[in-house]
């Protein structure tokens, strides 16, 4: 009798950013060895090169148990031509060398674009395209109310409005220097509002884009204009409401509207992104110094982590975190500190 030995299945593994003990604060993050993802029918594997830090993770970091980031950058490395350069959303798994991602969620990076740049798109501009245009149905003309302004959400929306012919835009934030700075760059803010020292309250808006619900709820409403739409993205200061008047709903004919990405289906998801409108818009958007009607905002990395770590100097993308520095990029993104986009680059 002779025994055939049972082929044994090795499993390639990568690097990634895990979290120690599944989950936890800021300080479990590390960059550990585990399994890299094998694509099924569909689905590409991607290498990735960059990707993007979103308020989401912050919460998931306390709660998953698996590899954070939804969105990136960087090379197919099956499906597509190999080698192909790419950029899109998954549902997690993006702080790691490899990703598998839906093709239908995947994009081909355009050459104008840095892989950094790529990697700060997929969440924040399709989040606003479809709060903006979808639900907001914005038209020329419209004047908007753009909450927590200088979010990479925030920024998308702002532009992304003054591009289909907003007359105004009206954002808010906590800070002089974010204010400033969302009515300094090209197709930015018209208008700006202290939320926590001014009334950002203004009648006429035709559409707002809210992130904070409760504290801002009842201005929000009494801001809305007659046949106004309001798309809700988050609930920053808390969802309940303690009173209600219907009221103003009824007569101004306002529509009010919830809005998530990652819950929906990937049909759903994939139908949005190739749409030939969300495709319009996404060729539009330019890097920084790019000279597009919209484009992509990085957060600069701030002094007091590039002086602590003097490693950085010499990169060619100084504003960038390495991906060593994944704890650094979602302390400086819990303490709301980032105007524009935190992305991370994978090495
Ligand atoms: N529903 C969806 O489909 C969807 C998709 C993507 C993101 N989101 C949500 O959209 C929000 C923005 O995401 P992001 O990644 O662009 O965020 P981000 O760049 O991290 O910025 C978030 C900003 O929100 C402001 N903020 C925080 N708490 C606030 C409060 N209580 N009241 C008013 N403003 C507050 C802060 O700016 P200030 O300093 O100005 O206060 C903060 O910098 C997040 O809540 C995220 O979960 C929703």
């Amino acid at each position: 009798m002779t025994c055939t030995p049972v082929p044994t299945v090795i499993m390639s593994k990568m690097h990634a950013v895990l979290i120690k003990d599944g989950q936890g604060p800021i300080e479990n993050l590390y960059i550990g060895e585990t399994d890299k993802p094998v694509p099924t029918k569909g689905q590409v594997l991607v290498k990735i090169v960059a990707f993007g830090i979103n308020s989401m993770d912050h919460y998931q970091r306390q709660g998953a148990s698996y590899i954070l980031g939804v969105e990136f950058s960087g090379r197919g490395v099956t499906r597509w031509a190999v080698g192909d350069e790419v950029f899109g959303l998954v549902g997690g798994g993006a702080y790691a060398e490899f990703v598998n991602c839906d093709e239908g969620l995947l994009l081909k990076k355009p050459g104008h674009l840095s892989w950094v740049e790529a990697a700060s798109i997929p969440e924040n501009y399709i989040t606003a395209y479809q709060a903006l245009v979808k639900y907001g149905e914005v038209k020329k003309g419209d004047h908007v109310l753009v909450h927590a302004g200088a979010s990479g959400v925030g920024i998308a929306a702002i532009q992304m409005a003054r591009a289909l012919g907003a007359t105004t835009v009206t954002a808010t934030a906590s800070t002089t220097a974010k204010l400033d700075w969302l009515r300094s760059i090209p197709n930015g803010a018209t208008h700006t509002v202290n939320y926590k020292t001014e009334d950002f309250a203004a009648e006429g808006v035709d559409v707002v884009i809210d992130f904070v619900g409760q504290s801002h709820w009842a201005k929000n409403v009494e801001s809305l204009a007659i046949d106004g739409r309001m798309t809700i993205l988050a609930t920053l200061s808390g969802s309940e409401v303690p009173a209600v008047n219907l009221g103003p709903i009824l007569y101004k004919r306002l529509r009010i509207q919830g809005s998530t990405l990652r819950s929906r289906s990937l049909q759903y998801q994939t139908e949005l992104i190739s749409s030939l409108n969300f495709r319009d818009i996404i060729d539009k958007v330019t890097g920084a110094n790019g000279g597009g009607p919209m484009r992509t905002y990085i957060h600069k990395v701030s002094t007091f982590f590039c002086s602590s770590h003097p490693v950085r100097h010499g990169r060619t993308t100084p504003q960038v975190y390495p991906w060593a520095e994944i704890q650094s990029a979602h302390h400086e993104m819990a303490d709301n500190k980032n105007s524009g986009k935190i992305v991370v680059e994978v090495q």
